[in-house]
């Protein structure tokens, strides 16, 4: 059986109520009444209403301001409402529309008509909200499409193992930490968190020969793994698209270091952007705690003591103190993403001591 559709009638003569009130009742609208505005608010406040019918003249409240107070209201201004009026003046009229009227309707009314609008104005309303639930759906869809593509993307570029893919993920949720930490808004650290999966998109331009080797990189090779930070800013080219466009900021400045030693730009301080100095520990922080193929997976006590040395040098003092003062709480991360390896990966790249280490600290 379908839900009844309920309406508040609000008329300041009982017996318009009553008629009313009938008349909807038995066309099978559930209906509820009001004497007056004030009562009619407290009514919308506490029930859920699909239409309200409000008389204009009324003593007190007039129908006009209560329909003000309605509209302003975020849990009633959707509410749609017709209003009865006994006089048709243009004035009156058009001030109704004004405060956000849908319709009105003439007294002594005519009975189908009343029907009729009612039955309308219900139906467009049901319309409304079911697109906008469905453009509402639509866009959550393509947002998750988006972040899901980017994390894939920034995965591949990364390299093609699930080590790779896992370390994005990482340095995604430690950016995210990182920022909020420093009083990043939230919109914006979730932001950064997905636009920091992009950080190395630039090395879909290295060879795999360089971006494989096992031994370390020599001059020439370094110099050209150096290119992925360019490159990759490059790739995302002079988007308009807030995502976008942060994620290219951190493509290209990853690399820099806070003493200005660093690269493509060699800038410093605060010329390398806020998003970049984040992203670039987040980085550099997974990179030493995991294993790569030209290193060993680094004790906890060394990542502490690589960060304090590089305090000012390589990264942003402020930055830093916020890593060491909230350390549990990166280690959380990592202890949260372990579940995403299988034991034996686990074994491998040697992570063991690091967890054993944050139970105890539990
Ligand atoms: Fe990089
Ligand atoms: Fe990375």
């Amino acid at each position: 059986m379908p839900i009844k559709q309920t309406i508040l009638v609000v008329d300041d003569v009982p017996e318009n109520l009553k008629l009313i009130s009938a008349v909807l009742q038995d066309a099978g609208y559930t209906t509820m009444i009001a004497p007056d505005g004030q009562s009619a608010l407290e009514l919308a406040n506490t029930h859920h209403f699909d239409m309200i019918m409000l008389d204009i003249m009324m003593p007190g409240m007039s129908g006009l301001e209560t329909c003000r107070h309605l509209k302003v209201d975020p849990q009633t201004a959707s509410i749609p409402v017709i209003f009865l009026t006994a006089g048709d003046a243009k004035e009156l009229l058009s001030k109704a529309y004004r405060v956000g009227a849908v319709d009105y309707i003439k007294k002594p009314f005519f009975k189908e008509e009343l029907l009729a609008r009612v039955g309308l104005h219900l139906q467009l309303q049901d319309y409304k909200q079911n697109l906008e639930g469905k453009v509402a759906q639509s866009i959550k869809e393509m947002e998750q499409t988006q972040v899901h593509l980017m994390y894939m993307l920034g995965g591949v570029a990364e390299g093609h193992s699930i080590e790779t893919h896992l370390h994005v993920k990482r340095v995604a949720e430690f950016t995210y930490l990182l920022a909020k930490l420093y009083g990043m808004e939230e919109s914006e650290a979730r932001m950064l968190k997905d636009a920091s999966s992009l950080h190395d998109l630039g090395k879909l331009g290295i060879s795999d020969k360089i971006l494989h080797k096992e031994d370390r990189l020599d001059t020439r090779e370094l110099k050209e793994m150096r290119k992925h930070a360019h490159l990759g800013a490059k790739m995302l080219g002079n988007t308009a698209l807030p995502l976008l466009r942060m994620a290219s900021i951190v493509c290209k400045q990853h690399h820099e270091k806070y003493d200005g030693s660093g690269y493509p730009e060699k800038r410093s301080g605060e010329q390398i952007h806020l998003y970049a100095r984040i992203v670039s520990i987040a980085d550099v922080f997974d990179a030493l705690l995991f294993p790569r193929s030209y290193k060993r997976a680094w004790d906890i006590d060394e990542v502490v003591a690589y960060l304090r040395n590089n305090r000012g040098s390589h990264f942003d003092p402020q930055l830093i103190d916020l890593v060491l003062e909230h350390l549990d709480d990166f280690l959380l991360i990592c202890k949260r993403e372990r579940l995403m390896l299988s034991n034996q990966a686990q074994k491998k790249m040697g992570i063991f001591a690091l967890f054993k280490r944050l139970i105890v600290a539990k």
